[in-house]
């Protein structure tokens, strides 16, 4: 396994010593790759996922299949939730009669539906799976994803949660690293400047909103915020787009959305106890509220952030 990632970080070695470089959130720097922040190599805990040589290996390399379907965030903006759903949404007999045995009732979502970006997918060639995962900008997604005319799924979230979210996710791998937390003021200044992994988070946002307006059919754009507030319209969405729309009345839907609500499976988290070698299972289900962020900026942080969102998200048409 790890030869092959290490031939990975070995063969763009070169490109990745000419990009620009800034320091970040933990001690390894960021490179800005085609407008937008990675790590590079084996970053965290020898892991290669996410690293930059891994993004031009995908663009390189990767061949999506017509039947893929994509589920793309930027990180902390629900990614978990919308892999629960929508394996749950695919998988839907399972879910009969609160079967025991359903997947998520016994693992992490992030088992259920992997990143692209992840060593063990690229390392496993046998994966077989439609349902996809993704954190990559929309512009620097493999050709072939836009050529197959696969679906996408994106979920965006207000940038300040995703700010508090993230700053609170790594300072929680930095706890576990024994390594001191990351303040509040650093990581502001960073991700406000655009500066945070597969970030900036704004322009993440953008190029999927803009591909959801010119594509509706192959881009689903939906929003944390919504899903919290109407769970069933944004889960029956979603089903729809999946191509297995609910029946009305059954029940159904109310069941997905309690099997894959965050009290449970945060339940089935903290019960699981294989977890991924870097990562904490219950580090993914946090608090799952919308408008946490007040409780930890300040009101000129508050002020900066909404003045980007205003000024980026300017026609777009998103709302929290
Ligand atoms: P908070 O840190 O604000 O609680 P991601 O899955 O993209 O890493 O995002 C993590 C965020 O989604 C965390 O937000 C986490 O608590 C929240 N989350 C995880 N599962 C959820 C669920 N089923 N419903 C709502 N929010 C959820």
């Amino acid at each position: 396994r790890k030869i092959k990632m290490a031939s990975i970080i070995e063969k763009y070695k070169d490109r990745v010593s000419t990009l620009p470089k800034h320091t970040s959130w933990i001690k390894h720097p960021l490179y800005k790759y085609e407008g937008f922040w990675f790590h590079q190599g084996f970053w965290f805990h020898s892991e290669a996922s996410f690293s930059v040589e891994v993004v031009m290996a995908l663009q390189e390399e990767f061949v999506a299949q017509p039947t893929n379907v994509f589920l793309a965030t930027y990180p902390k903006s629900g990614t978990t939730w919308l892999k629960a759903l929508a394996f749950a949404i695919a998988n839907r007999t399972m879910c009969k009669g609160s079967n025991p045995t359903h997947p998520l009732l016994t693992t992490n979502p992030h088992y259920c539906v992997p990143f692209i970006e992840t060593e063990p997918f690229l390392t496993n060639p046998c994966y077989n799976n439609d349902l996809l995962a993704t954190h990559l900008p929309y512009t620097l997604l493999p050709k072939s994803v836009i050529s197959s005319n696969c679906r996408i799924v994106y979920v965006c979230r207000n940038p300040k949660d995703v700010f508090i979210s993230f700053w609170h996710f790594v300072n929680k791998l930095l706890s576990d690293d024994m390594s001191p937390e990351m303040k509040l003021e650093d990581a502001f200044e960073l991700f406000s400047k655009g500066v945070s992994p597969n970030g900036s988070c704004w322009d993440h946002v953008i190029g999927y909103r803009k591909a959801s307006i010119e594509r509706p059919d192959k881009v689903l754009f939906l929003s944390y915020e919504e899903m919290k507030k109407d769970p069933k319209s944004e889960v029956k969405k979603l089903a729809t787009f999946l191509g297995y729309p609910f029946e009305e009345g059954d029940g159904e839907i109310e069941e997905i959305i309690k099997l894959c609500s965050f009290k449970k499976l945060r339940e089935v988290s903290k019960a699981n106890k294989d977890g991924h070698k870097a990562i904490p299972n219950d580090a993914f289900f946090r608090k799952g509220e919308v408008g946490d962020s007040v409780n930890y900026l300040t009101p000129e942080m508050i002020e900066v952030l909404d003045k980007i969102t205003l000024e980026k998200f300017n026609g777009l048409d998103i709302s929290f």
